[in-house]
């Protein structure tokens, strides 16, 4: 376990949050294993898309402490700053459902507003004369810049323009960071990255959902006629990404994270069964058979698409995978990990589920 003889040899003590959930257990990963001289802090409310499973494999490393906290609470997060001295913060810890955020908007309000304004203060606070390499990095969305028709893309000039509760929770959260900077001089980094996939998933999104629901032979819910378009990013090209962005990022700057990979949800669905088709040794076309195309999310953002030029150029990052290469090791990820998907899906999201989309008829 990690001790205080260890805590002075450390070269930097790092807050990340949100750490159990799907991208944050990627950063995490990387960031104890690629650096053994830092100390990482995961503080994480553990809500119901946080699973310690998701990183088991680090969990006894001597350079990781896990924390079992809220970031909206007001008395604690301070008191963390202080027992801690972080030199940096990535924040990720967030509601990150957009669904969930239609049908309770004021708990994305809580977490992804307050909840990133308390950590803004808390670092303010406790960073008050010592700004100097400290760095507070907010892991954002392309959704806070709204939808796009067929043509164009999100640069970080881009306007806001949020149309969902998540998305507006977001831009928020963004805006204070920014505000933080602007006021108080507090050495911000914003990325605003596209939709991820991967392992450790929650299977409330999209892919990991119709992974399980092929697998079972549950019809897909399409929502709409399914030619909303999304652009995916393998989660750990995202890691990497935030990986050079902590270290080589300018203060007080955005970088848009994205992969050039858009496709339509009913391609992407029909691609999946394909996959799942081959993996299971099922008749081509059987799979497929499942698509059903239900209600649509209220206020769908028609198309989101990614110009990530910026963060190519300035601080080299490229993708490193093909969506085709990373499609098929997710697939193999969920049939090889079935008891984690097992464990995630039983108890409250199985009523979770059932609810939405009883609520969504066919079509
Ligand atoms: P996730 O829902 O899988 O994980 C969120 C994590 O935050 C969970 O571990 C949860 O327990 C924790 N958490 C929630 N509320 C908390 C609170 N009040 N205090 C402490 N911890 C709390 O989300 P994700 O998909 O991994 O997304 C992580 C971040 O990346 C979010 O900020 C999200 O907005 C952003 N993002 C996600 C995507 C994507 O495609 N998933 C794309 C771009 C940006
Ligand atoms: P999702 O994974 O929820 O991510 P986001 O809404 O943040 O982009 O959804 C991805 C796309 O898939 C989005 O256009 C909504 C659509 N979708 C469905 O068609 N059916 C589903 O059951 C879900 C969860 C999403």
């Amino acid at each position: 376990m990690y001790d205080s003889i260890q805590l002075l040899t450390m070269e930097k003590t790092i807050l990340i949050t949100g750490g159990a959930g799907f991208i944050g257990s990627h950063v995490v990963r990387l960031f104890v294993n690629k650096y053994p001289d830092y100390h990482i802090v995961n503080l994480d409310a553990l809500t119901y898309a946080g699973n310690l499973e998701n990183l088991k494999d680090v969990a006894d490393a001597p350079n990781y402490t896990f924390v079992k906290g809220d970031i909206t609470d007001e008395e604690f997060i301070p008191q963390l700053f202080e027992k801690y001295d972080f030199d940096g913060v990535i924040h990720l810890a967030a509601e990150s459902h957009v669904d969930r955020s239609i049908s309770d908007p004021l708990a994305f309000i809580r977490t992804n507003v307050f909840g990133t304004a308390n950590l803004l203060n808390a670092a303010k606070e406790a960073w008050k004369g010592k700004m100097e390499g400290k760095r507070f990095y907010h892991i954002s969305t392309d959704e806070v810049y709204g939808s796009l028709g067929k043509e164009g893309y999100f640069t970080e000039e881009t306007p806001y323009d949020p149309r969902s509760p998540y998305s507006a929770s977001k831009a928020s959260a963004d805006h204070f960071v920014r505000a933080y900077y602007h006021t108080y001089g507090l050495p911000v980094l914003i990325s605003n990255c596209s939709n991820n996939y991967g392992s450790h998933h929650f299977p409330e999104k999209l892919i990991p959902l119709c992974i399980n629901n092929i697998r079972y032979n549950r019809p897909l819910p399409v929502y709409g006629k399914g030619e909303n378009v999304r652009d995916w990013l393998w989660v750990d090209d995202h890691a990497a990404a935030i990986d050079i962005i902590f270290h080589q990022g300018k203060i007080g700057e955005t970088y848009n994270i994205g992969g050039h990979n858009e496709w339509t949800n009913i391609r992407l669905i029909e691609k999946l069964c394909e996959i799942m088709d081959r993996k299971l040794g099922r008749e081509s076309g059987e799979s497929a058979k499942l698509i059903t195309f239900v209600k649509d999310r209220a206020g769908h953002d028609l198309r989101y698409a990614i110009d990530s030029s910026k963060l190519q150029r300035e601080l080299g990052w490229q993708p490193s995978i093909t969506f085709e290469e990373g499609l098929e090791k997710t697939v193999d990820w969920y049939l090889e990990n079935q008891e984690w998907l097992d464990n995630v899906i039983n108890g409250d999201y199985q009523n979770y589920y059932e609810k939405q989309y009883s609520e969504r008829e066919k079509s």
